[in-house]
């Protein structure tokens, strides 16, 4: 007869192993993928050439035009897919602009005037206007991820009458040591030469050389984090962490708030800056700009809302001004991975790789409910039920493709229902009208 002590053990010891087993399994089939990928809504988009592979695209909403970072080498410096041979790596990469008013038109390739060195783009964004008409000077910030070295981020200014593109200046940091997305939603910018505070995102926790990236990488091990930058105060601090390889950071609602697209965490988070404790998160600095004594505050960056997409988000986006709510995944990651691998040793691609775009919808639910479904005929009576009934947003795909026509995407930028999308290994993104 074993000892009652030994029967508690076992039972004990089986529940851990269940809970260890069931995430993993569920972080297997996510990375697996749907058994086939339908296709359907590509008559919605028209492919455009860019003769080169691009990890980021956004949208200046005032000047309507779209920003993409691409670069030749990409299929040798995937990072996010943790693949990379710097040997191969011979050319640089580029920004480009492509005018939303003219359809179809030719994305055109911009010299950063005064910049010197390596230029390896990964995320891009635009410090926020407070123009309501045409900007003469926007600022660009970009992630520059050269091989071997720790990303930094560089600042240039963009003059739309002259698509001129110049080089302010250079922040680095140890703590942008695996950074790849960037978003600038704050309200402290630098007093001379308006770079904005943003904030970065890490896509692993590990950067490639380091031993700790393997098991990272084989045991999805949620490791990754966001930091924040502090423009007046020239320094740069994690204010989040614990993430599953973050693909897209973009503004939310409210300054120094934003939304945050998890790949293996199948999540789109939303994130609000609070201040929990003016003991932890201020501090007397000397500001950089002018030189004078300055209480700086840390964001206090708070989980407000959280979506179950079961899907491997790459990207999204979302424009305050027409509340557009738009994701780009991977229906099947693990081909992406292999398609990664395959493109680094320059072979011939064995499968194909599509991507989904989905379309965030609100429709009211009830209130309480632990999944609450969507009540898509209930009109919603503020009055009549404030209480009973919210708007929640639910996920529609809207364009699903199993890689014959366009895949491995990496980011989608949206206004209003015009929506573009890149690609890793397409020399293509796609502009969309998803109205
Ligand atoms: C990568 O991480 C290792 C270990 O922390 C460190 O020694 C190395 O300098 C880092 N490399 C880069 C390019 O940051």
């Amino acid at each position: 007869m074993p000892s009652p002590m030994f029967l508690v053990g076992s039972a004990m010891v089986a529940v851990i192993g269940i809970a260890a087993y069931l995430p993993v399994i569920r972080t297997k089939t996510l990375l697996e993928g749907a058994e086939v990928v339908p296709n359907f809504g590509m008559e919605k988009c028209q492919r455009i050439a860019v003769p080169s592979y691009c990890d980021d695209v956004r949208i200046q909403r005032n000047l309507n035009i779209g920003f993409l970072a691409c670069d030749p080498s990409f299929p040798y410096r995937n990072y996010a897919a943790s693949v990379f041979d710097e040997s191969k790596i011979k050319e640089d990469g580029a920004l480009w602009v492509y005018d939303l008013n003219k359809r179809g038109s030719a994305p055109e390739k911009l010299t950063i005037k005064g910049f010197k060195g390596p230029f390896h783009p990964s995320g891009l964004t635009f410090a926020p206007t407070s123009d309501d008409g045409t900007p003469a000077r926007v600022v660009v910030l970009v992630v520059n991820h050269v091989p071997l070295e720790t990303p930094r981020v560089e600042v240039l200014y963009y003059y739309p009458a002259r698509k001129s593109l110049v080089y302010k200046k250079t922040i680095s940091s140890e703590s942008f040591h695996a950074a790849n997305k960037i978003g600038a939603s704050g309200k402290v910018t630098h007093l001379n030469d308006d770079t904005p505070s943003f904030f970065v995102t890490n896509d692993h926790g590990y950067n490639l050389t380091n031993w700790k990236r393997e098991y990272e990488e084989k045991y999805n091990l949620p490791a990754s984090s966001v930091v924040y930058y502090h423009p007046r105060a020239d320094r740069a601090q994690e204010v989040g962490w614990r993430f599953q390889m973050p693909g897209a950071i973009v503004p939310a609602d409210a300054p120094d708030s934003y939304w945050l697209a998890l790949g293996k965490g199948a999540t789109l988070e939303r994130y609000h800056s609070h201040m929990v404790s003016a003991e932890h998160q201020e501090q007397r600095i000397r500001a950089v700009d002018t030189h004078e004594g300055i209480t700086v505050a840390w964001p206090g960056m708070m989980l407000e809302e959280t979506i179950h997409t079961k899907k491997v988000n790459i990207g999204m986006d979302y424009d305050a001004a027409t509340k557009a709510f738009y994701t780009v995944s991977h229906p099947k990651w693990n081909n992406y991975l292999q398609h990664a691998k395959e493109r680094l040793d320059d072979a011939t691609p064995t499968g194909k790789v599509g991507f989904v775009i989905s379309k965030g919808i609100s429709y009211t639910v009830r209130m309480g409910e632990v999944r609450p479904k969507p009540l898509k005929d209930v009109e919603f009576d503020e009055d009549e039920f404030p209480r009973r009934f919210k708007k929640k947003l639910f996920l529609e795909d809207v364009v699903s493709n199993d890689g014959s026509e366009f895949g491995a995407p990496s980011a989608i930028a949206a206004t209003g229902d015009r929506v573009l999308v890149s690609s890793h290994y397409d020399q293509h993104f796609l502009d969309c009208d998803l109205s």
